[in-house]
């Protein structure tokens, strides 16, 4: 029985930290160190562990990190007062605002407050258009990321069907405008599935490339998948394990054991697409750097595929 090659994203990841990191001592040595300014609200355990984990990445990379965390009683223009001082900043080239906010926070305003230039989360309305209409654009890091763990792993999108099932703002719906752009990244046929899709079997089975961000866990069963498809899981769910010390652990959105049987090619969860993220937001806060710096970007953004449209119209 053939079981399919584990596409391993924290391989993938470390490679492009390690380039990353190499960019970065280049860009030292020309006295410029790429810097993020971090945004943190309230108590969030879940969002202090994700934004220590980015702290450290930057730390690790040599890169410059300028943490700011405010109570959770924090007023509007405190928040807003931050991002402007960020914004000015010329040590810090990205801007990372970590969601969600407390509830009592407008958080389109804050996010419309970042400087389109600075935005390496690629959530502003200007960086989101920019990247629909193929102009260069900071590019959401999730997405992203699982567009690298396939060029790197020699999957090709030019003229696959791709099915995408989940439309959020940050996975689903700019992951299906990016594989639909014309170059080397992209250039597939994409289907875009959502809750109000009927009979999402007899979709997700004409996929080559199967990409699930539901957020439902082992939703993706096995004969929903057709025989050597690519899957790429990009969901991250906690189910109870009284065996397991912190009493949960985390599954994906695919039933990963049975479709592993099926498909040609998988992401694990946790080790797909989760250690990708990170990695992206330093590579967009590298990149902008290299823009601020008015340097000449010389990288093609995918470097495992060079593509020469891609170098055209991406980051
Ligand atoms: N690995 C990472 O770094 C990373 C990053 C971001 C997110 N995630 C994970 O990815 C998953 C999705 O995240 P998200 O922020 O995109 O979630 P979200 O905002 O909740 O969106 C989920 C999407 O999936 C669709 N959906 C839900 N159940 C479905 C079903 N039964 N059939 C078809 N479509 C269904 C929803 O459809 P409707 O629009 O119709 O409601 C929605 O578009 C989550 O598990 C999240 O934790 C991982």
């Amino acid at each position: 029985m053939k079981i399919a090659e584990i596409l391993d994203g924290k391989k993938i990841a470390a490679d492009i930290r390690a380039e990353l990191a190499a960019e970065v001592a280049r860009m030292k040595q020309r006295g410029i160190t790429p810097g993020l300014g971090v945004v943190l609200v309230g108590d969030d355990p879940a969002s202090h562990s994700y934004v220590t984990a980015k702290e450290q990445a930057c730390r690790e990379i040599g890169m410059y990190s300028d943490d700011n965390r405010l109570p959770a009683s924090a007023s509007q223009q405190e928040v807003l007062a931050l991002v402007e001082r960020l914004n000015n900043d010329p040590c810090v080239h990205g801007i990372l605002v970590q969601l969600p906010l407390p509830r009592h926070l407008n958080e389109s305003e804050v996010l419309l407050a970042v400087r389109p230039e600075k935005d390496v989360d690629g959530f502003h309305p200007v960086n989101v258009g920019r990247m629909v209409i193929g102009e260069p654009a900071y590019w959401p890091c999730t997405p992203h990321g699982v567009l690298q763990i396939l060029a790197r792993s020699g999957v090709k999108t030019d003229g696959a069907h791709v099915v995408v099932v989940g439309r959020s703002n940050i996975v689903g719906k700019p992951l299906a405008n990016l594989l639909l752009q014309k170059n080397a990244l992209g250039n597939a046929t994409v289907t875009v599935c959502h809750t109000g899709t009927r009979d999402l079997g007899s979709f997700t089975r004409q996929a080559d490339i199967l990409i699930v961000a539901a957020g439902r866990p082992r939703m993706i069963t096995a004969d929903m998948v057709r025989e050597g498809a690519v899957v790429i899981d990009v969901g991250v769910n906690r189910m109870s394990d009284a065996s397991r010390k912190s009493g949960f652990r985390l599954v994906g959105d695919v039933d990963f054991d049975t479709v592993r049987l099926k498909a040609s090619k998988i992401t694990p969860v946790p080790g797909g697409v989760g250690p990708m993220t990170i990695t992206m937001l330093l590579y967009n806060t590298v990149e902008a750097a290299r823009r601020l710096a008015g340097a000449k970007d010389e990288r093609p953004n995918a470097p495992a595929s060079k593509p020469a449209e891609a170098e055209k119209t991406n980051t």
